[in-house]
């Protein structure tokens, strides 16, 4: 019993190593849970996005060279994640 809960334990802290990249639940306050909703009223609706555009918006809103009137919000929401764990992400929303 012992030894299947510290299995356990390691098995997890090594996943949670591994998915280090976006946080969903980071962005769902305003996107909505399923990416319907117009953030703060301002954005496009994610869903509504292909995954090269969200891609392209979220690498964008990084670098600075997308966005609109809020843009320096979103740069905030995305500056600290890799270009790689953003198109590994942005793989997994959209169409
Ligand atoms: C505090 C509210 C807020 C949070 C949290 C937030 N966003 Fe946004 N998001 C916005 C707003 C507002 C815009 C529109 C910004 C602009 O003016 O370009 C936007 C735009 C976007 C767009 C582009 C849509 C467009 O209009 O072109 C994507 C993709 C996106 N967000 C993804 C994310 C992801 C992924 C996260 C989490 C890591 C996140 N957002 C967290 C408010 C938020």
């Amino acid at each position: 019993m012992k030894k299947i809960v510290i299995t356990t334990l390691v098995t997890l802290g090594l996943a949670s190593t591994l998915t280090a990249g976006v946080i969903a639940g980071k962005c769902v306050g305003c996107h909505g849970a399923d990416w319907s909703k117009k953030a703060m009223g301002k954005s496009k609706v994610v869903s509504e996005m292909t995954h090269a555009d969200i891609a392209a918006a979220l690498k964008g809103y990084k670098a600075g060279t997308y966005g609109g009137p809020m843009k320096g919000l979103m740069k905030g929401q995305v500056a600290s994640y890799s270009d790689a764990d953003l198109d590994a992400f942005a793989a997994t929303i959209g169409k």
